[in-house]
């Protein structure tokens, strides 16, 4: 908050692997006064580079913001094969929608030439907000180890402190693709908030949530088939329809971070297990004697998350 009342925007950089969730994340960033968004950089996870691009780039086709640039980053993980999450996502990364779109065109510059000028253009004042898997910042991190130091924070959706995993029994999708890449990024110095796997399987978006958006027609169309085949594998398990809101959470810790409590520890990234690779393994208890280098999330307030969601989406 600045004189007058006035709210100072948050200048933000959304790292995305658009898949479903993540193309809702970026419709709630760009819906949200509270952030200004200087662009989006694109990595390989839940699906290819080219089409997290195409899928990114589609989706503010829809919502009418091609002003946001776009800038393509990591093709695969640091040294890692790649594997994509098409079981969740469908083949094209967004379940079969905006076939009917013409995305526009990705900037020239690379991802980590954008993060890397803008850090040098706002230094500490740019929040990153990652919501796949972490290449592109560990990248720049290999060949500038301090850059993050010039953060005013990171974002990250990814992980589990206190539970199982989503793509092995202990790692979630994110980290378990690039875990050395996240090694990186929990070790950069920067102050980092850490949106896991304990606080976004909370975050449900139902069917009567969907059902009861006031938006276009279109944004709406595209929240309910986009999620559709989702939820539905969710009830075939669990008995409801609802779909996971892993990536939009992160950006509304950006936006509010009263939603979730969080506990100051250390978190380390297992990179050389034979059955926990891609594990974050929280110090709860101080074991180590580490100096904490996470705010990690362990509760959430459902309802003002699917406030604030519904909401900002209702404003499209
Ligand atoms: O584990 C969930 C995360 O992996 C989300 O970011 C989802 O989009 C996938 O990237
Ligand atoms: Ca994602």
């Amino acid at each position: 908050m600045t004189i007058a009342g006035f709210i100072r925007k948050k200048k933000v950089i959304l790292d995305v692997d658009t898949g479903i969730d993540d193309a809702i994340a970026i419709m709630l960033a760009l819906a949200s006064p509270e952030l200004e968004v200087l662009g989006i950089t694109t990595v390989s996870g839940n699906i290819d580079l080219e089409s997290a691009t195409k899928n990114t780039l589609k989706v503010l086709k829809l919502i009418g913001r091609e002003d946001i640039p776009v800038y393509k980053g990591a093709v695969k993980p640091l040294w890692r094969s790649i594997r994509y999450a098409k079981e969740v996502h469908g083949d094209c990364g967004l379940a079969g929608q905006l076939n009917d779109l013409e995305p526009g065109e990705a900037q020239s510059l690379s991802a980590g030439d954008f993060i890397k000028a803008q850090i040098e253009r706002y230094p500490g004042e740019i929040t990153l907000i990652m919501t796949g898997p972490e290449t592109n910042l560990g990248l720049l991190l290999m060949q500038e180890r301090n850059l993050a130091l010039n953060l005013k924070e990171i974002i990250v959706m990814g992980g589990v402190a206190n539970g199982r995993g989503n793509e092995s029994p202990v790692a979630e999708f994110n980290i378990a693709i690039d875990p050395e890449a996240a090694d990186l990024v929990f070790h950069s110095g920067a102050p980092l908030t850490m949106v896991g796997l304990d606080v976004t399987r909370k975050a449900l978006l139902r069917r009567s949530d969907i059902d009861a958006l006031k938006a276009s027609e279109a944004v709406k169309r595209f929240v309910d088939l986009v999620t559709l085949e989702y939820r539905q594998r969710f009830a075939a398990v669990n008995g409801f329809e609802a779909c996971l809101m892993h990536d939009p959470l992160a950006v509304a810790v950006a936006v509010d971070p009263s939603l979730v409590k969080c506990v100051h520890r250390y978190v380390g990234i297992e990179t050389e297990s034979r059955y926990c690779d891609g594990q974050t393994v929280c110090d709860f208890d101080d074991r180590w004697g580490k100096t904490p280098n996470a705010e990690v999330c362990v509760e959430l307030d459902l309802e003002r998350f699917l406030d604030l969601l519904t909401n900002r989406l209702n404003r499209y």
